[in-house]
């Protein structure tokens, strides 16, 4: 009889140690090894191997089109995806719990009248699976529902179905017998996944994997499950906000830089297919503290509003806070305005907030970042229909951001009567046909100046 043997794996990234650490050596992570058992060697003597022989090819000679993908009836989600479901792709979605991704997987799988799809699940019964459907506004479909967690029995009935599209939700649920670890942990997830990977690319079918994240908003598991599929998608937002984000962090069939954005309601998710009305607040008051920024994810522009608060720290250290910004590029803009624009704010609190709880990455929101930190220092309102799209640098300057043309079309569709942009954009475009004022800047002392004159 083979013997078994045992291994510790840290659950945080995948490294293997033949005895037990407390910090794992790769990650430095504290307590995440634990034991797992190794497959013996018997079973890899049984692997079959797959019979037909690829052959090398002149990358010329082969022919990808656009057409191969699969339309998923969900404009947000076709974006993400770069258009649409690859053939074969394995598409990972993530999110914390509570937040839709079983709402959203479902919901793709019920609106496809045209292919066959599986849902499978691990986690709820057919009639909570039934239930959930109810809610989600249905079209005509083909959908099959499975409530099952073996691997093995989860491929016999897609043998047995041959969907077109399967989904399964979720990876952490579902357990192969090759591996005797239990079903959630790095060997198991590992397993199943590849095993999930090899029917995907042998029968060309596209498989939707649902992932679950840890407390520290990384995928659950193994590093080894995003190498492994080609693409894995983040399903993100406030879970007491309606709008939820999903976008691709990695992508091998299309741009990472695409969101879709969701509305939760009572009957499923609704695409929001023009984010700006949704995310300006509709606050008629002329309130400090509040800006507009024009920025763009993927190829979409939109607009933003970027709320701040600065009051006078109470106790020792000020407080620094951001819902939806990166905190450390937060402290940065801080210390430029400290520094190249002399208002004191290291004694202040500082509390800013993009509206609608979603996060933006891109840079040229610090301009509006940064007069509205100003607006609630000096406590006087910016004009309501005045945005900003402009990267800050260190030395004060606002530098150019990309597509401005688009942005300042958006800003001037919505009706705001002017835009600062940075000055050397400004060289490089033509915006006389745009029903907007431009203005071009160069340093944040001029926005000041011309914002709160008053004061200066
Ligand atoms: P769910 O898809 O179960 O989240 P996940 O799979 O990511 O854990 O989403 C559950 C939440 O969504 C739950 O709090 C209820 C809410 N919801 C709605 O608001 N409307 C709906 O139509 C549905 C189906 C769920
Ligand atoms: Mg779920």
């Amino acid at each position: 009889m083979a013997k078994t043997k045992t291994t510790y794996i840290c659950q945080n990234c995948g490294a293997q140690s033949p005895k037990w650490v407390g910090k794992c050596p790769a990650c430095n992570e504290w307590n995440t090894f634990e034991e797992e058992i190794q497959e013996t060697t018997k079973d890899l003597v049984g692997r079959k191997v797959k019979k037909s022989v690829a052959k090398p090819t002149k990358i010329s000679d082969i022919t990808f089109t656009e057409q191969q993908r699969i339309d998923t009836t969900n404009n947000e989600f076709n974006r993400v995806l770069g258009g649409g479901l690859v053939p074969g792709s394995l598409v990972l979605i993530g999110g914390e719990p509570g937040i839709g991704k079983s709402t959203l997987a479902l919901q793709i799988a019920v609106n496809l009248p045209k292919h066959k799809t599986l849902y499978v699940s691990g986690e709820e019964s057919l009639q909570q699976i039934k239930l959930r459907a109810e809610r989600v506004s249905i079209q005509e479909n083909n959908c099959l529902v499975l409530s099952e967690t073996s691997l093995e029995n989860i491929l016999l009935s897609i043998e047995e179905v041959e969907p077109d599209i399967i989904v399964i939700d979720s990876i952490q649920t579902i357990a192969t017998n090759k591996s005797e670890s239990t079903a959630g942990s790095v060997s198991q997830i590992r397993e199943c996944t590849t095993e999930i990977m090899k029917y995907a690319k042998e029968n060309s079918k596209p498989v939707i994997l649902i992932g679950h994240i840890n407390k520290e908003g990384s995928l659950a598991g193994p590093k080894v499950l995003e190498h492994i599929v080609d693409t894995v998608l983040q399903f993100e937002g406030d879970r007491n906000h309606v709008y939820r984000i999903l976008r691709a962090t990695k992508n091998r069939f299309g741009s990472t830089s695409e969101l879709g954005i969701f509305e939760m309601q009572g009957n499923g998710l609704r695409e929001v297919t023009n984010p700006s009305e949704l995310l300006l607040s509709q606050n008629e008051e002329d309130t400090s503290g509040v800006s507009v920024s024009a920025t763009i994810e993927g190829v979409r522009p939109f607009l933003i509003e970027v709320q701040a608060l600065v009051s006078t720290a109470a106790y020792g250290t000020p407080q620094r806070s951001s819902t939806g910004f990166d905190l450390r590029r937060l402290s940065m803009l801080l210390a430029v305005l400290e520094k190249r624009a002399g208002f004191k704010l290291s004694v202040k609190d500082v509390f800013l907030n993009i509206a609608g709880g979603i996060r933006v990455d891109d840079p040229a929101i610090d301009l509006a970042v940064i007069c509205s930190i100003l607006s609630s220092d000096l406590d006087l309102a910016l004009p309501r229909d005045v945005c900003f799209a402009g990267e800050i640098g260190l030395s004060g300057e606002i530098r150019p951001v990309t597509r401005v043309e688009q942005r300042v079309a958006e800003a001037a569709k919505l009706g705001f009567k002017k835009i600062f942009i940075s000055k050397y954009n400004k060289k490089s475009s033509e915006y006389s046909k745009f029903k907007i004022q431009v203005m071009g800047v160069s340093k944040v002392e001029d926005v000041f100046r011309t914002l709160f004159r008053k004061n200066n």
